[in-house]
């Protein structure tokens, strides 16, 4: 089967990314949000991450002009599906909503399409449950910022077809990005690490252990992370740190219970870059303000 209509659902931070390395890679993309604004944020990011990619000589400037023939924008969901050859998910991690999603695209697509969740921790065997296909749906799980990470990790659901993670396995290759196969288990391999590296670094800020900057540093300089836990945790959104960890909590036990500190934040509305304050504070421009 051929892929030529990818429908991204959800505008925000990873829905936005997915759509641009989408249309960047020729796909006809289209992106879809409840939020008119969401819509119109996503498409300013597409132009100002295709402005720096080219000044930084990662993509031509035919690439870049190329990439808005591929990207539109779409707030009617049923309509946007009946074309589609494959969907990738991305609305917040609850299941409520990621239910209703999959509910009504599996409606309105043709029999052909893949559902792809980019879901951080939810089993893809019950996304698959809530659909008429379960061996056409995958968690195809992506990383922020989408255009520079280059893994993209495939997770199988009890009824995946090898043909559906091979189809997903060639349309991230034509991302460029490389893929992990992994069978389901609460958090796959990398949201489980990272859960727990950030919660543990909550944990010592809240203890008075080091400064944010300093534990940071110590993970950057001495373990040769390329970011330090906190300043990751402000670049994924503390409330969706927050959620992953209560996931993993309920359902692999106790050493995955949120740092109080982490429930506080999200309680203030200190979210991270995406509101302008999290664990560091940013400018309207998204850049860290040093101390
Ligand atoms: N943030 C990260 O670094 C990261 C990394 C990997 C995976 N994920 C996963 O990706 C998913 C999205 O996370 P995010 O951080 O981009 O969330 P986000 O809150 O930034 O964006 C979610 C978007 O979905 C839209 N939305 C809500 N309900 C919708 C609906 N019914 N139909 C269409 N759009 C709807 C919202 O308006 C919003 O624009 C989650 O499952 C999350 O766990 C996040």
């Amino acid at each position: 089967m051929t892929i030529r209509n990818i429908v991204v659902v959800g505008a925000g931070v990873m829905g936005r990314g997915i759509a641009y390395v989408s249309a960047l890679a020729g796909f006809r993309t289209t992106l879809v949000d409840i939020s008119e604004k969401q819509l119109q944020d996503a498409y300013e990011y597409a132009k100002n991450t295709s402005e720096k990619g080219v000044q930084r000589g990662k993509i031509t400037v035919d690439e870049s002009l190329n990439l808005f023939n591929h990207l539109h924008t779409s707030i009617n969901l049923e309509q946007t599906v009946k074309d589609a050859d494959l969907i990738i998910e991305a609305v917040p991690e609850k299941r409520e909503l990621k239910k209703n999603v999959l509910e009504v695209t599996d409606q309105h697509a043709p029999k052909h399409t893949i559902l792809a969740s980019n879901t951080s921790t939810i089993s893809p065997t019950e996304l698959g449950s809530y659909t008429t296909r379960p061996k056409q749906v995958a968690v195809m799980h992506f990383f922020n910022p989408v255009y520079s990470m280059r893994l993209v990790e495939i997770v199988k659901g009890l009824e995946t077809s090898q043909e559906a993670v091979s189809i997903i396995q060639q349309v991230a290759e034509k991302m460029g990005k490389e893929t992990v196969e992994v069978n389901e288990f609460p958090g796959f391999v990398t949201s489980r690490i990272s859960a727990l590296v950030g919660n543990e670094a909550f944990h010592m800020l809240q203890e008075g252990v080091a400064t944010a900057e300093d534990i940071d540093k110590a993970i950057r300089l001495g373990l040769n992370y390329p970011m330090g836990p906190l300043e990751l945790g402000d670049l994924v959104g503390l409330d969706a740190r927050l959620n992953n960890l209560k996931y993993l909590h309920e359902t692999l036990g106790e050493k995955y219970r949120p740092a109080p500190l982490l429930e506080q934040y999200v309680k203030a509305g200190r979210l991270g870059r995406k509101t302008g304050k999290g664990v560091y504070d940013y400018t309207d421009k998204g850049e860290m303000v040093k101390k």
